[in-house]
């Protein structure tokens, strides 16, 4: 199973202790490892959790300069950490916005997890779902793929997640009921799930809840229940 995380809310968690927005993306970040354990625990293999949009370069200098150090810092510190937690970690998004130092430190956390199974977490940075469909149409076009050959599957393999299966839910923290460019293309059948509950207040009760959720609707991919 895959879920998939927009992680709305630090600003405003943030904003009612009085305290930075970035300080809230600490707290939020802060939150990851007891989420994904508990993910984990509850049979989820792929987890992705949307960090830096396509569009949050538009936020103030300084809090985008915060998020690339903080994703920088989450790679240094944490990587080897999650490589011996078994969690596989993947990028999902553009690179040639990144410094070539935060590209390398990713590169690096990726190639080291490349093998653990435990859990796949894909980090969407600089990441925006129009722009992954664009390039991916690029790339088909300029390998000369034929018309006759770009299927739903072809298309599949040029995405950023063609490692990955598609998300099954996808779940908003923070109140909004916008998917805001998040997996356009793979999100077409996943549950989705929203909660008042800003980022950095979202724990493993909460998981558990999401996954409740879920496990009570009835997927149908457009056809009808048996029986209609
Ligand atoms: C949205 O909340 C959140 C983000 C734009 C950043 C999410 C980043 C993290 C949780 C930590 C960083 C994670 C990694 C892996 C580096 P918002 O700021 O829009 O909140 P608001 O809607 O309350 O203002």
């Amino acid at each position: 199973m895959h879920a998939a995380l927009i992680m709305d809310g630090n600003g405003r968690w943030a904003k009612q202790r009085g305290l930075s927005r970035l300080e809230g993306h600490h707290a939020g970040l802060a939150r990851l490892p007891g989420v994904l354990r508990s993910f984990a625990d509850n049979g989820v293999s792929f987890v992705t959790v949307y960090a830096f949009s396509t569009e949050n370069w538009r936020r103030p200098t300084d809090e985008v300069e915060g998020l690339m150090e903080l994703l920088a810092e989450a790679v240094e510190r944490d990587g080897v950490r999650l490589h011996e937690e078994g969690i596989r970690i993947l990028h999902l998004g553009r690179m040639d916005r990144l410094s070539p130092a935060l590209v390398e430190s990713i590169q690096r956390v990726i190639h080291l997890t490349r093998d653990n199974h435990r859990l796949t977490l894909s980090v969407a940075f600089d990441y925006g779902g129009r722009h992954e469909l664009l390039e991916a149409v690029r790339r088909i076009v300029s390998a000369g793929v034929p018309p006759s050959e770009i299927t739903e599957e072809a298309i599949r393999r040029y995405l950023y997640t063609a490692e990955i299966p598609d998300p099954d839910l996808v779940i908003r923290t923070g109140g909004e009921m916008r998917l805001s460019n998040f997996l356009l293309w793979q999100a077409a059948y996943a549950e989705f799930y929203a909660t008042p509950t800003l980022w950095p207040d979202f724990g493993p009760a909460d998981v558990e809840r999401a996954l409740r959720a879920y496990a009570s609707r009835q997927r149908r991919f457009g056809s009808l229940d048996p029986g209609d």
